[in-house]
């Protein structure tokens, strides 16, 4: 009876740990557009509007896409798991937001627990709560090397990439 107890317990506790697991997710970049687009915030959103980070996912149908996926085997690059890994990131995970391209989540985290005020204004309570930080460029740079190693030939260079996508806010 006692060990019968003890199993249920060790059960509801393994429940529970899948339950904090999956609290975790997308939430889509329409969440961090109220307070990450004005002059004062530094702009995020309209930022990453801006760069052909949204545009990614697009881009597996135009002219161009069917020729690297020729190049590459691919049949029906907008569905296949080969293309959409780096321009659809959030495919698998979150297939509602597919169409994001490599949006905000993709590199900072699923956003379901950090993007309320009250955990966002607190660094350490936010990267508990699932946001990634980096704080280091050679951090950043390998972060972006995951998509950017050489794909079709083409080469990257970190800082002037960077300076094209970077999004800070403002010193106070
Ligand atoms: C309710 C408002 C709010 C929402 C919604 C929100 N944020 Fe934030 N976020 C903030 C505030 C406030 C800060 C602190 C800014 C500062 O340092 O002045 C912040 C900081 C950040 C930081 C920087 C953390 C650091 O210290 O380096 C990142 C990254 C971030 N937010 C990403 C996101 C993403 C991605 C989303 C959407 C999933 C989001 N935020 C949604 C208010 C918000
Ligand atoms: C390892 C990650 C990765 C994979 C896998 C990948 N791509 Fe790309 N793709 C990129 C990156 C990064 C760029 C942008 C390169 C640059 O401009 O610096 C790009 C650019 C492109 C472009 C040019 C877009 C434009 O704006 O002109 C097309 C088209 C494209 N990829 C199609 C595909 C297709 C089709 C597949 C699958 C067969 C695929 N890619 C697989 C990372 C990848
Ligand atoms: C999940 C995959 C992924 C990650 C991670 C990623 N990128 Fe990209 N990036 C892409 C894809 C795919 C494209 C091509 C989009 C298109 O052309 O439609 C692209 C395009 C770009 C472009 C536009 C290329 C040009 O000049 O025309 C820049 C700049 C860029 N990325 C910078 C970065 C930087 C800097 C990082 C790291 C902080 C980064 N990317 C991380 C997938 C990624
Ligand atoms: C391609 C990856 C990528 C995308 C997409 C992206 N970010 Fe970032 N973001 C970064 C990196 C890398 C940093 C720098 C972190 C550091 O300096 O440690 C950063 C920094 C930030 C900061 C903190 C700036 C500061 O000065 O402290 C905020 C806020 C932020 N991002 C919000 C967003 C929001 C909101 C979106 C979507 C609208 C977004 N980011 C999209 C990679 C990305």
């Amino acid at each position: 009876m006692t060990r019968r107890l003890a199993l249920a317990g060790l059960a509801l506790a393994i429940l529970a740990g899948m339950a904090v697991a999956q609290e975790l997710t997308y939430v889509g970049a329409q969440k961090c557009v109220v307070c990450h687009k004005s002059e004062a915030q530094g702009r995020q959103f309209p930022i990453w509007e801006g760069t052909k980070h949204p545009k990614s996912c697009e881009a597996l149908t135009s002219p161009k896409a069917a020729e690297a996926a020729k190049a590459m085997g691919v049949d029906r690059p907008a569905d296949d798991p080969r293309c959409l890994k780096c321009h659809a990131p959030l495919a698998a995970e979150a297939p509602e937001f597919k169409t994001e391209g490599v949006s905000c989540e993709t590199c900072h985290g699923p956003g379901s627990a950090y993007r309320k005020l009250n955990i966002m204004k607190d660094r350490a309570e936010s990267a508990k709560n699932g946001l990634i930080l980096y704080g280091s460029p050679e951090a950043i740079k390998a972060q972006c090397m995951t998509c950017h190693e050489n794909p079709h030939g083409i080469a990257f260079d970190f800082a002037s990439a960077w300076d094209k996508i970077k999004h800070p806010v403002p010193k106070k």
